[in-house]
């Protein structure tokens, strides 16, 4: 690729190899997502809303003035773009099914979630509704601290609605059961039930930050569909950190293309893409 050549005119900006390279350097710094050359036309697309929104005519200007300034707001507003946050309700539905036997078989009280790349919110959600089953109580005794990068979604997510076609693969039963139909200006769109949205504390983590502000170790974590876009040496740094959070007998869930046996000294694996802490690892980490 030849650095400085003009990217897929005709364009509204202009926007150049080197300015591709750049949000490639960028992003990989702030959030440790890798974008291959493959997503030159999906960058130029989603940051051309930031220019637009900023009166500005050309990528280069866009990032000269992002890069002046560490603390600029607009970091977070680049960073918001570049996400990608495809979720659904009960995403690997089979997840749910475990983590329900695994609720069932635990004393812990409270029971402890941590969802860690948790989008928009329906899977933080799709865990709630899962604790008020398996519990059989409305109240259960769980809590999820559903945590994301992006800032949009994370809003999206606390707010717990969604349009109506969001809920097409949920039963009958779980739409009448955790959420509420909206009328007037509202209507077609539903919101989760506050039994729903008591168990969830949504807060802006970076999966990539030295430190996560999270108090004591969890029971299970879901960490699905975001390893995928991080390199090797990143995965290891945070699933090494994810289990020191990792209670002895907790259990690890991650995406479907996702697996851990490259860290097989520290995590087993105990059914479909979930994982539990080898002995080595509970030693190792001081858990016991
Ligand atoms: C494809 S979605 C997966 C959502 C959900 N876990 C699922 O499986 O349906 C990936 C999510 O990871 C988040 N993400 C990307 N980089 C991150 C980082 N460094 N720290 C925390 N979250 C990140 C994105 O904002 C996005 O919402």
């Amino acid at each position: 690729m030849v650095s400085n050549s003009p990217l897929s005119d005709p364009h509204e900006f202009s926007y150049s190899t080197a300015d591709f390279n750049k949000v490639v350097q960028l992003i990989y710094q702030r959030a440790g997502i890798r974008l291959n050359d493959s997503k030159q036309q999906m960058v130029y697309s989603r940051l051309a809303r930031r220019l637009r929104a900023l009166n500005m005519t050309s990528f280069s200007q866009y990032l000269t003035q992002l890069e002046k300034d560490a603390d600029s707001e607009e970091w977070q507003q680049f960073t918001n773009s570049l996400t990608t946050n495809l979720t659904s309700f009960f995403r690997e539905s089979y997840h749910f099914d475990m983590l329900a036997q695994q609720m069932k078989k635990s004393a812990a009280k409270p029971f402890r979630i941590w969802c860690s790349a948790a989008s928009t919110g329906e899977e933080p959600y799709s865990l709630a509704m899962t604790a008020i089953e398996a519990y059989q109580s409305n109240h259960p005794n769980v809590e999820i601290v559903a945590s994301d990068l992006d800032t949009q979604v994370l809003a999206t997510g606390a707010t717990g609605i969604y349009t109506l076609d969001k809920l097409e693969k949920l039963s009958m039963e779980r739409k009448r059961a955790f959420f509420l139909k909206g009328k007037g200006s509202d209507s077609g769109k539903v919101r989760a039930k506050k039994i729903l949205r008591e168990l969830l504390e949504f807060q802006q983590i970076n999966l990539l930050n030295d430190s996560w502000p999270l108090q004591g170790r969890f029971d299970a974590i879901f960490c699905r569909n975001v390893m995928i876009y991080f390199d090797r040496p990143t995965q290891k740094v945070i699933l090494e950190k994810m289990g020191h959070l990792l209670k002895p007998e907790g259990h690890l869930y991650v995406g479907h293309s996702e697996n851990l046996q490259f860290l097989s000294d520290y995590y087993a694996s105990c059914g479909k893409t979930t994982y539990r802490l080898t002995e080595h690892a509970i030693s190792q980490w001081g858990h016991r």
